[in-house]
């Protein structure tokens, strides 16, 4: 077991009920999807588990350790150890997808040196191998802002490998994205899953891409855990329990 979730509460300071008593495991190895409508809690639920957010109650245990109540050198330590990819790609503009993956060493490498573009032959051989592995290469110098937005997605997929993350946690990495480009990264995130061994929990909206690319599902609603099971077992009923009544699948070609 890579992660246990175990009893999760999360009220917000001004008393929003965001996690409400949300226990799951995640193994090694597995493509975790989330799933619920929109603030049902998933983006919650990833900020606690990279301690973004502090747990209002429950245990989250990293590799066999809590890592609720952990602060500075050892809270920095297992989050070097757990990436992160966002809706919005998060990269920098102006620079080169090369420095951009480069940053993705800064947990290790500090704040200074990166500032002054100090990296180490090993970090930019890394970082070359893993912008080949995201299907950039050739596009080392380019800058950012002159990609797609599935390239640009690409590149932070790289800058979080950057880390050595164990765990890769993605908030909805393919919803500014259109149709055939979200394939497109969900490929490379399945393939940094299957051949790097990284595990991945991905929050998602569309059933139709969680079908294809998940080993397991959680759906939360309301900040309540209300199914875990394959992908595949999520029928009709289960959909509108889900979703609600009104909600209609949406499939995405
Ligand atoms: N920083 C915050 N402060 C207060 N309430 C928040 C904060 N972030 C999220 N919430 C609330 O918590 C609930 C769950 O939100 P969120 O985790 O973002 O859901 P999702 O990612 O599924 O859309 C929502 O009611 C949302 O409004
Ligand atoms: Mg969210």
């Amino acid at each position: 077991m890579v992660l246990e979730i175990k009893n999760v509460n999360k009220v917000y300071p001004n008393g929003t009920h965001a996690l409400r008593g949300v226990s799951f495991d995640v193994k090694e190895g597995e493509f975790l999807v989330i799933i619920g409508l929109s603030g049902s809690g998933k983006s919650t639920m990833l900020r606690c588990i990279n301690r973004l957010h502090d747990v209002s109650t429950g245990e989250i245990m990293f590799e066999g350790k809590d890592i609720t109540k952990l602060r500075g050198k050892d809270m920095r330590q297992v989050r070097s150890r757990i990436g992160m990819i966002f809706q919005h790609f998060n990269l920098v503009p102006r620079k080169s997808v090369m420095t951009n993956v480069l940053s993705g060493t800064l947990s290790r490498t500090g704040i200074f040196k990166s500032i002054c573009g100090i990296y180490s032959e090993e970090d930019k051989k890394k970082a070359r191998d893993y912008i080949k592995i995201v299907g950039l290469e050739g596009k080392e110098n380019h800058r950012a802002d002159n990609l797609s937005g599935g390239q640009q997605q690409r590149v932070a997929i790289a800058r979080a490998l950057m880390q050595n993350p164990k765990v890769l946690l993605a908030d909805e990495p393919v919803a500014s994205l259109d149709p055939a480009t979200s394939h497109s990264v969900m490929q490379y995130l399945k393939k940094v899953n299957e051949e790097l061994g990284v595990t991945v929990i991905c929050n998602l909206h569309f059933l139709s891409l969680v079908r294809e690319y998940s080993s397991r599902v959680v759906a939360l609603k309301a900040g309540n855990l209300i199914y875990e099971g394959q992908p595949h077992d999520i029928d009709e009923n289960w959909f509108q329990t889900i979703y609600g009544e009104e909600a209609v699948e949406v499939t995405i070609n």
